[in-house]
């Protein structure tokens, strides 16, 4: 991972105690709670999940599966301390996907969120068929992904399009989630264009830890980069709950 991720996901984790995160984050699958089958969840890209850490308190397994050691280890802390003796078996898995085989389990839940942007359409197409031999009638499975509607899927820097591989349409995602295995059962198409007080703040801490970790002191050049980000961008996402036939 880039340092410059690296200092932004400690920060996350210094910022965003547990509760504060789950209070801040948006989680569609509490509507679908009390359909959840028996069986693990599983998390792709987990990091340090907001669903995981929230869902942790139900006793059910937890395959955590990320290529960062650094942040399946925040992950296990925040689990442990937010379940307490509730905690069902946790597995922290550092498999980079889709390379290395995830494991070959019946889920109740499969979760990729802000995950598949980072894969081409066939990588993606890959990663779901590895999901369709581990989920069953009624098993969910929760996304997000950026969309075109997102500022980033117009840039001109090819490195972004290195980064963010794909930006998703509707139409993509149906087209992934074949009708033959899958029935959808929530979908909505957001885009913020207005970033919160909260977020502003939190990546105004980022830029400058950065700077310093850098030691880019000169007063000039860390204003023109704080006025950079603290532009507005349309941040497009699509999330999606399918339930597995
Ligand atoms: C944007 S974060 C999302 C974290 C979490 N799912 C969430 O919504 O807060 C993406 C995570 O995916 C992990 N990741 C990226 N590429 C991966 C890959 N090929 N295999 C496994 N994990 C990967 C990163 O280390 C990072 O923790």
């Amino acid at each position: 991972m880039d340092e410059t991720l690296r200092i932004y996901w400690e920060l996350y984790n210094d910022l965003l105690p547990n509760e504060l995160m789950i209070h801040k984050s948006h989680n569609l699958l509490r509507n679908f709670e009390e359909e959840f089958i028996e069986g693990p969840i599983l998390e792709l890209g987990c990091g340090q999940s907001n669903f995981l850490v929230e869902f942790s308190k139900t006793g059910k397994e937890i395959f955590a599966v990320d290529n960062e050691e650094f942040q399946l280890n925040l992950l296990k802390k925040r689990i442990e301390s937010y379940a307490g003796k509730d905690v069902g078996k946790l597995h922290l898995l550092n498999i980079t996907v889709p390379e290395k085989e995830i494991p070959l389990k019946i889920f109740s839940l499969v979760i990729a969120s802000d995950f598949l942007h980072f894969f081409s359409i066939n990588e993606c197409k890959n990663i779901i068929s590895q999901i369709i031999p581990r989920t069953q009638k009624g098993s969910l499975i929760y996304v997000k992904v950026h969309s075109r509607s997102h500022s980033y899927s117009e840039s001109s820097d090819s490195g972004m399009h290195e980064y963010y591989k794909h930006f998703f349409t509707e139409s993509d995602l149906t087209k992934l989630f074949d009708e033959q295995y899958f029935e959808r059962m929530i979908f909505s198409n957001s885009v913020q264009n207005i970033k919160s007080k909260f977020t502003r703040e939190m990546e105004m801490k980022w830029i400058e830890k950065v700077l310093d970790e850098y030691q880019i002191f000169d007063q000039q050049e860390r204003q023109e980069l704080f006025e950079e980000n603290n532009k507005e961008l349309n941040v497009g996402y699509l999330e999606c709950v399918y339930r597995r036939k």
